[in-house]
């Protein structure tokens, strides 16, 4: 089969971070698929001086080897203002020029929102029937942005055409948070309110908004990671089983974790928004910006299994490391035996998204033959071999039509229903507080669970 992908804006960082070289592995490694590219953006470049810079510009994302000039050649460029109607008559026949019997088009737009109303308008001059559209996130910016965005959409597309995508869920180790729960019968009868104390999910960046800050500063980290990344993360962790590992099912089970999850009684007290030092300084952010960099909170999944589990939740940028984890931690066991003696470590599950994909379980045994001490150990299993890049293996998804990882509108509707809500807390919050740069982040999120006896692993 042959495929055509047209990306908008090809220029943008995205696009040579993550698109060129997931392309350029589809084209290398998936020889059945035989693949042309559309690179659209608003400046001047001819075929070749996009081809020239394309190479420049993902040197250090991209091992390049023979195939690569083969590949580039396959890339080919054309300037499309998003509001001009004769450009998008100009860009089908550029499609045309690449077309053959058995073609599928895909549109992979990342673009900023307020051009998604003048890309489904002026689709009447592209006008392809069957043509595939991913959008990138930020799929609007509230629930009522996001009604009228997608209102707009279906004038013109069907639902089946229409890709939203969350890239989180195409890691690997996310993806094996189903198969490590419902793989196994050891795990998942302990996976309940009987037996965890408190749930963490963290996912902290050592990046700042770097010259983003025309989406973040609006976007916040609310918007940025927790309405998409870290809520998709969360309910394949206390979702129920699905009846089948298919698409509608697994949605459907996700679906139902958005409808039950709610912030934590005494709501104000339960979320903190901080910003890093020196976000004001960055280039062309607002000078009093309440964009939160850092958020914390406590929620709860209303759920038969999962009611009374405190769930923290924490991601912030700018911070000492790069890094997303899940930590179960479970209940203490009855202080009859060795817990009246000594200090008995909780077990934990802990299991490493990123830079590490692992799952660490940690338990007690007694420390050795001459002791009758218990000890923590940690036992880790380390996937050893290396994960295809997230964005490799959505792209293939979407060449196969597999919706399973896609975000549906029911779930979008549910996941910024609730963000709605989280904003209304950060309205009535006064003062947007400063961390250090570089550090842990803010001690109010320590604080988060301090409160509640509890702190944060790792
Ligand atoms: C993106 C956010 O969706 O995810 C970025 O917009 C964030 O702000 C990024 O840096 C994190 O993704 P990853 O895969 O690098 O952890």
């Amino acid at each position: 089969m042959h495929t055509i992908f047209i990306i908008y804006w090809s220029t943008w960082d995205l696009a040579k971070r993550k698109l060129f070289p997931a392309l350029y592995n589809i084209f290398k490694y998936k020889k059945e698929q035989s693949i042309d590219i559309i690179a659209v953006g608003r400046r001047d470049f001819s075929n070749i001086e996009f081809q020239n810079y394309i190479d420049l510009e993902t040197e250090e994302f991209i091992e390049k080897d023979e195939d690569f000039s083969l590949f580039l050649k396959n890339i080919n460029y054309s300037k499309v203002e998003l509001t001009k109607s004769e450009d998008y008559s100009k860009l089908r026949q550029d499609i045309s020029k690449y077309e053959k019997n058995d073609t599928r088009v895909i549109f992979y737009l990342s673009i900023s929102p307020e051009y998604f109303d003048a890309f489904v308008d002026n689709y009447k001059y592209i006008d392809i029937k069957d043509a595939k559209i991913i959008f990138e996130k930020p799929f609007g910016t509230d629930l009522e942005t996001a009604k009228k965005l997608n209102t707009k959409i279906m004038e013109v597309f069907r639902e089946e055409q229409v890709y939203r995508i969350d890239h989180y869920v195409w890691k690997e180790a996310i993806q094996n948070i189903l198969a490590f729960r419902f793989a196994n019968i050891i795990f998942e009868p302990i996976w309940n309110n009987n037996y965890i104390d408190n749930i963490q999910i963290t996912a902290s960046e050592t990046v700042g908004v770097g010259d983003r800050w025309w989406y973040y500063d609006s976007s916040w980290a609310l918007r940025d990671m927790v309405q998409n990344h870290l809520f998709q993360v969360l309910s394949l962790v206390v979702m129920n089983p699905p009846s089948m590992i298919d698409s509608e099912w697994i949605r459907q089970e996700k679906l139902k974790v958005f409808r039950s999850i709610k912030l934590w009684n005494d709501y104000e007290k339960n979320i903190v928004f901080w910003q890093y030092e020196w976000y004001l300084w960055e280039k062309d952010v607002a000078p009093n910006s309440r964009t939160e960099t850092f958020v914390a909170m406590k929620l709860e999944v209303n759920s038969w299994n999962f009611v009374w589990v405190p769930i923290y939740l924490r991601t912030g940028k700018a911070l000492s490391q790069k890094s997303t984890q899940i930590v179960i931690e479970f209940k203490e066991v009855p202080d009859i035996l060795f817990k009246k003696f000594w200090a008995i470590s909780k077990n934990r599950i802990i299991l490493e998204i990123q830079p590490n994909e692992a799952i660490d379980i940690h338990f007690n045994i007694k420390e050795n033959w001459n002791s009758k001490e218990v000890e923590r150990v940690k036992s880790k299993f380390v996937k050893e071999i290396e994960s295809k890049e997230a964005y490799e293996k959505l792209l293939e998804d979407v060449i196969v039509s597999d919706k399973t990882l896609f975000t549906s509108w029911e779930i979008l509707q549910e996941t910024w229903q609730i963000v709605d809500n989280l904003v209304n807390c950060k309205n009535n919050c006064p003062i947007i507080h400063k961390y250090e740069k570089a550090s842990n982040g803010p001690n109010a999120s320590d604080i988060l669970l301090e409160n509640d006896g509890r702190k944060w692993y790792g």
